[in-house]
């Protein structure tokens, strides 16, 4: 930082000195931390900047100079006959490589490739065990590094904690410390979230918290909560035998004295070969059962380690590259509700935009009232979101600390926020609808539905159009947009002639359709593509299915008794009889066909997996002219698949049906299958 000024630099650092002092507490010794990791870690790294660049300002007390936190009152201290570093981050791949340039120059092998052990950064409290004569005498936290607490009673519940060694060719020293990561896994994470929730009590922002928490109990201890807890082996800190000449000899060994160490271990030779590591450890991430944050990078020869030394915080030879971060705080600004196309109100929470995972979020479903309540979420609170992946981005908890003075509980309205009308919440269901048919929020979901690919297709009927023909009332039903020519959709505001002429065109086309397309838009509840298609075979048109009960409908193979009784519901309401009457009297249309009972053709027999986008139909077409053929339709590709269609950007079936050497057939081939069939 060249350009800050020694008067405003050391009053940066003294703020930022006192404001991760107190993260330090909140996150080491009430286990509830306040702001989010990558926000920790970018204060401290300004800290850092600012003590590089002046210094003379730097503080004796500078938590750059610090690893970890205080220790809590309530358990004896515990000394670390060797202190307990911390690690340095890298936060990308170029810091990375700057440090790996580093190493090299530092041993003097500007030209080598060094090997590096490579190894999950466990997002977890790291824990030191004693052994004595091979057996546990004390556990302790990593503390302040220098000194810790003794929660010896407390991991010895930790199940893969071995009480006692066992001697290999490289025998137990008489004493002989163990360094690793005491986790909990994911699983156990969101079984005790639950648990708590249940019991009313502040939920885990994080697994990391959820495992210090848990070894820090003194009172009422929760053996559940220790037996759930993991240990993995990483380092010996005091007595390793010379034989261990290397990370990775150190990780063999600790395993045959009976440690689990992370089986992801492994020597990359080469900086190149790290970032390879690192990336298939990301890519995999999700499928952890452990959380981890990261690689950590680790000079290989014990030799090299100690040529390299270490400065007060953390080793020379070793540093933690980080995955991006997936959780930030932010604040909710608001809650606001929702209407969906079946009337459920739902509640969204407004954020503070954050960059997180990869995007940018600013809204995160809340689901329902019981959701709002378990979590206790309020309007003003600083929120931990969370996105993982692909994974739809959610709030995961509420940072308790720094909720607002006079934060009112949230409750859902008891009014429809679109037409005012009194919700109700059907006694089985956690969502509370709006009962308004005619609710404007309703017709447009509606009518947003109808006009959808899968649905009638209606070409350049987008969202702000819809928008703007519920509002002027222009539309009522969503059949009313079949009444509509060139003359009243000119009429409305910022609608020019051509694109008035354009979409009266594409409604003309899209009256043209299949029975299943427009069983679709009829958005009936849990009729979705396959549903539709299923029903149009068995039935062929549409009055033989109108007229049929519930029990007729179950009958049917592939319809359930919740299905059977949506539809029957649905076709027994007068309204909707009147809106598919008027839809039909308005010109919408479909080819009628002979109802199949158990479709019969060349097809019958096989069955077909679809994977990709098809160029020439959709894929409810596509199943439709299958079952047509008497062929039925899968989601999973097994040794029973006869043919897997991959259409562009085919998925991870494309890659089974390889595996399991099924014949696979491209857009073209499949076409041609559904013109000329086989024989049977
Ligand atoms: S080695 C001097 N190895 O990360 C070496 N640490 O940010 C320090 N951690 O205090 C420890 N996984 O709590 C090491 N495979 C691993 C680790 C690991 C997680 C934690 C540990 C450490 C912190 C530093």
């Amino acid at each position: 930082m060249p350009d800050s000024k020694p008067g405003a630099a050391r009053q940066r650092i003294d703020a930022l000195v006192a404001l991760l002092e107190r993260h330090n507490r909140l996150y080491y010794l009430d286990d509830a931390p306040e702001v989010s990791d990558a926000e920790y870690d970018r204060l401290l790294r300004e800290l850092g900047g600012l003590e590089a660049a002046h210094p003379e300002l730097v503080r004796a007390d500078s938590p750059t100079k610090r690893v970890g936190g205080p220790t809590a009152e309530g358990f004896e201290p515990f000394s670390h006959r060797v202190p307990m570093l911390s690690l340095d981050n890298a936060m990308d791949e170029e810091e990375l490589r700057s440090f790996d340039e580093r190493v090299r120059r530092e041993l003097g092998r500007e030209d080598e490739s060094i090997a590096y052990a490579c190894e999950p950064k466990l997002d977890g409290a790291a824990v030191e065990l004693v052994y004595e004569d091979g057996v546990l005498t004390v556990g302790a936290t990593r503390g302040d590094g220098r000194v810790g607490e003794d929660v010896t009673a407390n991991l010895k519940h930790c199940q893969s904690i071995p009480l006692a060694l066992k001697d290999d060719d490289v025998a137990v020293p008489p004493h002989v410390s163990v360094r690793g990561e005491v986790a909990l896994p994911m699983k156990g994470f969101e079984r005790l979230n639950a648990r708590r929730a249940k019991r009313d009590q502040e939920l885990f922002v994080n697994p990391r918290n959820a495992a210090a928490g848990s070894l820090r109990q003194l009172h009422d201890i929760d053996l559940e909560r220790l037996r759930a807890l993991d240990f993995r082996a990483y380092q010996i800190g005091e007595g390793r035998p010379d034989a261990a000449a290397s990370q990775s000899s150190t990780l063999d060994l600790l395993r045959r004295w009976g440690f689990v160490v992370s089986p992801e271990s492994s020597v990359c030779v080469g900086i190149d070969a790290v970032i390879a590591y690192h990336e298939k450890l990301l890519s995999g991430r999700e499928k952890m059962w452990i959380e981890i944050d990261g690689t950590v990078v680790k000079v290989d020869l014990h030799e090299h380690q100690a040529e390299l030394g270490a400065l007060s915080r953390a080793p020379r030879w070793a540093i933690a590259y980080k995955f991006p971060p997936q959780q930030e705080h932010t604040v909710v600004r608001a809650i606001e509700v929702q209407v969906g196309r079946t009337g459920a109100l739902t509640p969204v929470a407004k954020l503070e935009p954050v960059f997180v995972g990869g995007v940018t979020v600013s809204n995160a479903s809340l689901h329902n009232q019981d959701e709002i309540d378990r979590k206790d979420v309020r309007v003003g609170d600083t929120v931990v979101i969370q996105r993982a992946g692909d994974v739809i981005p959610q709030i995961v908890a509420v940072v308790a600390g720094k909720r607002k003075k006079g934060a009112r509980k949230w409750r859902i309205p008891k009014k429809c926020p679109v037409c005012r009308t009194e919700a109700v919440r059907l006694p089985d269901e956690v969502v509370i609808r709006c009962p308004n048919r005619d609710c404007p929020a309703q017709i447009k979901n509606d009518l947003r539905h109808m006009a959808s690919r899968g649905a009638l297709d209606i070409e350049g009927l987008g969202e702000k159009l819809v928008e703007q023909l519920v509002d002027s009332g222009a539309v009522v039903r969503p059949s009313d947009i079949f009444r509509l020519d060139a003359e009243a959709l000119t009429d409305l505001e910022r609608m020019g002639r051509k694109s008035a002429e354009n979409l009266v065109v594409s409604l003309e086309n899209a009256k043209t359709t299949t029975l299943a397309r427009f069983l679709i838009s009829l958005g009936i509840r849990d009729v979705g593509e396959g549903v539709a298609s299923l029903l149009a075979t068995r039935f062929g048109d549409l009055a033989p299915l109108m007229e049929s009960s519930a029990p007729e409908l179950e009958a049917i193979e592939g319809v359930g008794p919740t299905i059977a009784e949506s539809i029957a519901t649905f076709f027994a309401d007068e309204r909707n009889r009147k809106e598919v009457a008027a839809l039909v009297e308005l010109g919408v249309n479909w080819p009628k066909a002979k109802p199949v009972v158990k479709a019969e053709g060349p097809l019958t027999g096989k069955t077909f997996v679809l994977t990709g986008g098809l160029t020439t139909m959709t894929r409810a077409e596509a199943k439709e002219r299958i079952t047509g053929l008497g062929g039925k339709v899968s989601s999973t590709v097994s040794k029973k698949t006869a043919y897997v269609v991959a259409g562009q950007d085919p998925g991870s079936k494309l890659a089974k049906a390889r595996e399991l050497k099924l014949e696979i057939l491209d857009e073209a081939a499949f076409d041609a299958l559904l013109e000329n069939p086989p024989d049977p």
